[in-house]
């Protein structure tokens, strides 16, 4: 009798971590996500501890998302890392931002190569003191033949930069008779972006409750699901990730028609 109740007891479901991204997998996932990585030092603040530490516990999250959006089938991941106008930072912020990727490239590179990770960066390369620069072109040789997801580090990235730059490349083609005014259009000033060889990002997250773009793929974003979170970077977790994805699968995009776009 006792055996019987017992066996009647509800057996209580564990859903895994791979359930749900399972359960994402059945539906359509953005093929390139971008983030804006905002609320570390609001993070710090919040535990009486300097800045830096919270770009350090930012760092940790990094390797988190990417393992994440790795596991969920994203093809490409773009993190904000350092904006042209981080510059404006305290010294001290800077010095420590730029030590990041070295510190997280020389701990997780293995990883990175195990997932299949090919590293990439989007931004001003010359402007970067050149440990940064080192760190990130080891990263980027180690992992150039990886054919897995794409995490892209924007890194002293500025969107109006990189379309003045496109405008200035277009001018010079004009200028030498290679190019006629006539046959500039969207295709030609895309090709000039740093994003070229990109798809356009379909879903774009903010974390820390501030809504905005600053100055982040201005162009690319165009039609890019917009997600807002209130959660600080370093608290953002797989299942804040989760959540975003089930946000953007729960949209229905019609890029200026009035068809939603098909499931695939
Ligand atoms: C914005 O938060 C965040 C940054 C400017 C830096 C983001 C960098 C990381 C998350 C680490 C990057 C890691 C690698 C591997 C490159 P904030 O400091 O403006 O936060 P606040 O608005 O709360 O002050």
């Amino acid at each position: 009798m006792l055996g019987k109740l017992m066996r009647k007891k509800p057996i209580v479901q564990e859903v895994t971590m791979s359930d749900q991204i399972a359960l994402l997998k059945s539906r359509k996932i953005p093929a390139h996500v971008a983030i804006i990585m905002d609320g570390n030092g609001r993070w710090a603040k919040q535990r009486n501890l300097p800045r830096v530490a919270g770009h350090h516990e930012g760092m940790k999250t990094v390797r988190k998302i990417t393992r994440t959006a790795s596991d969920l089938g994203i093809k490409v991941l773009t993190l904000y890392a350092f904006s042209t106008e981080n510059w404006k930072r305290p010294k001290v912020e800077i010095d420590f931002l730029m030590k990041l990727p070295g510190e997280f490239l020389s701990t997780y590179l293995p990883e990175l190569i195990e997932q299949n990770v090919k590293v990439e960066m989007i931004g001003n390369f010359s402007m970067l003191p050149d440990h940064t620069k080192d760190a990130i072109r080891k990263a980027m040789e180690a992992t150039a033949d990886n054919n897995g997801m794409t995490l892209n580090f924007a890194m002293n990235y500025g969107s109006r930069r990189e379309l003045v730059e496109s405008v200035q490349k277009i001018a010079s083609l004009v200028a030498k008779g290679q190019l006629a005014i006539e046959d500039i259009d969207e295709l030609e000033i895309e090709s000039h972006l740093m994003t070229a060889h990109l798809p356009e990002p379909d879903l774009l997250i903010r974390t820390s409750g501030e809504v905005r773009l600053s100055n982040f793929m201005l162009w690319q974003l165009a039609y890019a699901e917009l997600s807002f979170t209130d959660v600080l970077w370093p608290d953002f977790d797989e299942l804040c990730m989760f959540e975003a994805i089930k946000d953007f699968q729960s949209r229905i995009r019609r890029f200026g028609s009035v068809e939603g776009e098909k499931e695939a």
